[in-house]
Parts: structure tokens; C-alpha cells; sequence
């Protein structure tokens, strides 16, 4: 069973790099007319108090966006990401953290589609009552690798799936190497976002190779690193891989990634890469 709940990492450093670069794709697919279609394969559970007990278990919101709370001068892709999470915490108090189906709700217009995906039974009901069903949003609970590529190629040619698993298994590392090989053969132009932790780095050199074996182009690899790799249990540092990103995405994250760093991450050892994995 699975036991991943991700209100205890709620607003990490881990989830400002996520959300901040979700948002920028969000906002550059929103730029066209046309719809697009958003697929969430992992969603959790939408919304999380920050002073429930289980995120001030370890309070690793401290170490994400509460340290971007009152910054005035920064990146203008971090204050436009502090501004996003700012909307669902009206009043000056950081008390709410919205997931993955929140902010991609939010940018959602009625001609556009949303799918999301969560299989653990209590982060499903609590994503049921945070986002409700509608004729454009459809929410399953189903395993979202399988589920998401039974709905590619999307109707309408444009869109992003974006990959946020718990990575529990560690086969996981394999498994969506595996499966965006099959999504890309179904839709080649879409924009795929996938998270990944660095908890051992061996497991990330892997995951980097099978991606550069895999005959995808055009991948980006943007990291956050909060402290040196280490042998001790926990992570050290997250990343997003990209595939087809926003042609704007890479300049954005070269001068957002050395700011977070310096802010986020502990003084002298915080890092940071920016990278294009595969060539277009
Ligand atoms: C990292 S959390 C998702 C966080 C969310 N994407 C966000 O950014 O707010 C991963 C979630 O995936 C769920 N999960 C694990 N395996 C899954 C699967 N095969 N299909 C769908 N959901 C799964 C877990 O229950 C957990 O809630």
C-alpha cells in the first residue's frame, strides 16, 4: 500500500522549483488561443493547511516558501510564483499551500481540459473535495502513468502531462523513462514535466542516461540543490526534466536557479544546474 503523503512536504524547496516551473508552462500555453489539454498523472491532494500536524511535523514549508514570503527583490519568475501562491492565501499569513490540480485549475480556461490522477484512497477524497468534477475536468483514481497514456494523443494537439510520483519504488525511475517513450510516441510535440528527488545520485545518473538513450529531443533539466549529495537517508536536492519546454523556460530558470540557491538552499553548499539534456 502505498504510504506517501505530501502534506509533510507541503511548500519544500522541492515544491517551490516544482510549482515554479509548472506555472511558466501553464502561463506560455495560455499565450495561444487554442486549447490545450493538462494532464496530471500523480495529483495528491490538492491542498494543504500548513498548520495542520502533519505538515508542522517537520515544517519544511520554512525551508520553501515561507523563505520567499517577504522578498521584495527577486527573479521575476519566483515573485510571479510567490504572487500564484499568495492568491490562495488572502490576507498578508502564509497558511495554505495549493498542489498540483490547484494552480493548474486556476489557469484552466472552459475550453481547455483537466485530468487528474491520484490512487491513494484518502489523498483521492480529499482531492474530490478540494476540485470538484465538471464537464472539463475529469478526476480518477487510477494508476496516472497507465490512465494518462490511454488519453494521448489529446484532441487537441496542445498540451503538457506533467509526473510527480512519490517514487516509493525504486523502480519508478525506470518506469517513466519507459512510459514517456510510449507518450511521446502517441504525442510527440506535448510537453512532459517530470519531478525527481536526488536522494541517491547514482538513481539520477541512471534516469539521466536512460533519457539521453531514449530517443527523445529537446529535454531540459533544471536542479535545486539545498545541500551536498549524501549517503544519509533524505533528499539533498529536486529537480523537473522538461521535454518540448517553453522556448522561454531555460533563460527564466538560468537566473531564478542561482537566486533560489542562494536562498533557499544552506549557505556554501546549495547548487544548482540548468541544462539542456538532449539536444532539439
Ligand atoms: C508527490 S505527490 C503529488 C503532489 C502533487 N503533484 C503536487 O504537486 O501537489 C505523489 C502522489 O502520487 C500518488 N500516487 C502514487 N502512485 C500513484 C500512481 N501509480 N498513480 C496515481 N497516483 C499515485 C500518491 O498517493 C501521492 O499523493
Amino acid at each position: 500500500m502505498l504510504s506517501y503523503k505530501h502534506i509533510f512536504h507541503a511548500g519544500n524547496f522541492a515544491d517551490v522549483l516544482k510549482h515554479l516551473v509548472l506555472q511558466q508552462i501553464l502561463v506560455y500555453l495560455g499565450k495561444k488561443e487554442a486549447p490545450y489539454c493538462l494532464i496530471d498523472t500523480h495529483a495528491g491532494a490538492g491542498w494543504y493547511a500548513l498548520q495542520n500536524p502533519q505538515a508542522q511535523k517537520n515544517q519544511e514549508f520554512n525551508q520553501g516558501i515561507a523563505k520567499l514570503w517577504q522578498q521584495r527583490e527577486c527573479p521575476k519568475v519566483v515573485a510571479d510564483y510567490v504572487q500564484l501562491i499568495k492568491h490562495f492565501n488572502p490576507g498578508t499569513r502564509l497558511s495554505h499551500y495549493p498542489g498540483s490540480p490547484l494552480i493548474m485549475q486556476h489557469y484552466l480556461r472552459s475550453k481547455d481540459r483537466l485530468f487528474l490522477h491520484e490512487l491513494h484512497p484518502n489523498e483521492f477524497e480529499l482531492l474530490t473535495s478540494v476540485i470538484k468534477a465538471e464537464r472539463h475536468i475529469q478526476i480518477k483514481q487510477e494508476d496516472g502513468l497507465e490512465a494518462s497514456l490511454k488519453l494521448l494523443p489529446p484532441a487537441e494537439r496542445r498540451g503538457l502531462i506533467f509526473i510527480d510520483p512519490a517514487y516509493e519504488i525504486k523502480e519508478d525511475y525506470q518506469r517513466v523513462v519507459k512510459t514517456l517513450k510510449n507518450m511521446q510516441q502517441r504525442f510527440a510535440t506535448g510537453t512532459y514535466a517530470l519531478w525527481y528527488p536526488v536522494v541517491n545520485r547514482e538513481r539520477n545518473l541512471g534516469l539521466e542516461q536512460s533519457l539521453r538513450n531514449s530517443g527523445i529531443r529537446n529535454i531540459q533539466l533544471f536542479e535545486l540543490g539545498q545541500q551536498r549529495d549524501s549517503d544519509a537517508p533524505g533528499m539533498t536536492a529536486s529537480g523537473m526534466i522538461v521535454i518540448n519546454p517553453p522556448w522561454t523556460l531555460k533563460a527564466d530558470l538560468q537566473t531564478a536557479l542561482p537566486w533560489l540557491a542562494s536562498h533557499l538552499g544552506l549557505p556554501g553548499v546549495s547548487s544548482f544546474r540548468c541544462e539542456q539534456l538532449v539536444a532539439e
